[in-house]
């Protein structure tokens, strides 16, 4: 059976459930006889997102299209891109095989996220354009600020603009630290739908949530695996919550954030693994168990070379352009 098949036999299963507002994976594509259900998070706008969808930073250009053709094939609606990742073209080139395939562009949410270099109000307006040609759409469920810098406000007017316009769903930012989100929340007009921020067992960013809580913005983790750093999928205290549930350490990881009312987009090339990091709808961690992870905060980034409260990663993040 060639990929197209597979994500057609797929759809079929998916579209008979799909007006439950829940999307089932079809049980002989993910190996499990259970059917995992779809949750959804509702923004400050009203619009939805899937709470668990798939991230492809570090993936190349030339694997993009396979590897998110592979996604939706399991299961997956959402997929995380950006300017910056350079494969913005390959997750549109994926998506119209999907839709040529049955899945309807409705049923997907593509987000992708502004570089600081285009951070402007014209830079926005320029090269959204210029992503929206390589993902081939007409309209875009989500776009970020990736970055807290460079002319944010002049940037956020032309997202506004953009949503007003109805050529994107929803606007959010990405790496904003408590007290900028704060500040950006109060002066405009739009509040962010969401925050996409590190987070993970050793980098809980509980703060973060409360002030997100208190502003309504939906809080989604980026490297929710930390990449694998801390030998984060062989940890033993992650390791034995999985195993009274039959769950491996990502599946543990995964479901902790979703209980947290987190949305994740895991990061992975290979299909048995996509299929494994969907399946986290079929069990519940208990108070216990949640409150065991919660112990292992380190209140420490894993990733110190993206510290955004650093002046020197500041620096560096900046000086990255972009061409279109
Ligand atoms: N806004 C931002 O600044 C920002 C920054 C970073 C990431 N992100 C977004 O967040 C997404 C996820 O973060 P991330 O890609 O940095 O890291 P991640 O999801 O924490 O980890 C990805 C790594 O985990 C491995 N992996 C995935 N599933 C696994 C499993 N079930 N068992 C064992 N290993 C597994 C992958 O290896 P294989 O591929 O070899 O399976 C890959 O090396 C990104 O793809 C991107 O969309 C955003």
């Amino acid at each position: 059976m060639n990929r197209r098949d597979f994500l057609q036999s797929t759809t079929a299963v998916g579209l008979a459930v799909a007006s439950g507002m829940a999307w089932a994976v079809d049980s002989v594509s993910t190996g499990n006889n259970k059917e995992p259900k779809m949750q959804f998070v509702t923004f400050n706008d009203g619009n939805k997102m899937p709470i668990l969808g798939y991230g492809v930073y570090q993936i190349s250009p030339e694997q993009t299209q396979q590897c998110v053709e592979d996604a939706i094939s399991v299961g997956y609606r959402s997929i995380d891109t950006a300017q910056a990742y350079r494969n913005e073209q390959g997750v549109g080139n994926a998506v119209q095989t999907a839709i040529k395939g049955g899945v309807k562009r409705e049923d997907l949410f593509i987000t992708t996220k502004i570089w600081a270099s285009n951070a402007t109000e014209s830079g926005v307006l320029r090269s959204f354009d210029a992503s929206m040609k390589k993902l081939q759409l007409d309209y875009l469920d989500l776009l970020l600020l990736h970055q807290p810098f460079n002319d944010i406000y002049g940037a956020w007017r032309a997202m506004s603009k953009l949503k007003k316009e109805g050529r994107i769903k929803s606007i959010g930012v990405s790496n904003f630290y408590p007290d900028r989100i704060m500040d950006f929340a109060l002066n405009n007009e739009i509040k962010p739908a969401i925050n996409q921020i590190e987070c993970n067992p050793f980098y809980q960013r509980q703060e973060d949530e409360k002030v997100l809580k208190e502003l309504g913005i939906v809080l989604q983790s980026w490297a929710s695996f930390g990449e694998g750093r801390n030998n984060m999928f062989s940890n033993p205290i992650l390791q034995k919550i999985g195993d009274q549930y039959h769950k491996t350490v990502a599946q543990v990881i995964l479901r902790w954030l979703i209980q947290r009312n987190i949305v994740v987009i895991p990061k992975t090339t290979k299909i048995a693994r996509m299929k494994e990091n969907i399946s986290v709808f079929d069990f519940t961690l208990s108070n216990e168990d949640m409150q065991t992870i919660a112990k292992m905060d380190t209140k420490t980034s894993l990733f110190l070379d993206f510290h955004h409260l650093d002046a020197q990663t500041v620096k560096r993040l900046n000086s990255w352009k972009l061409p279109d």
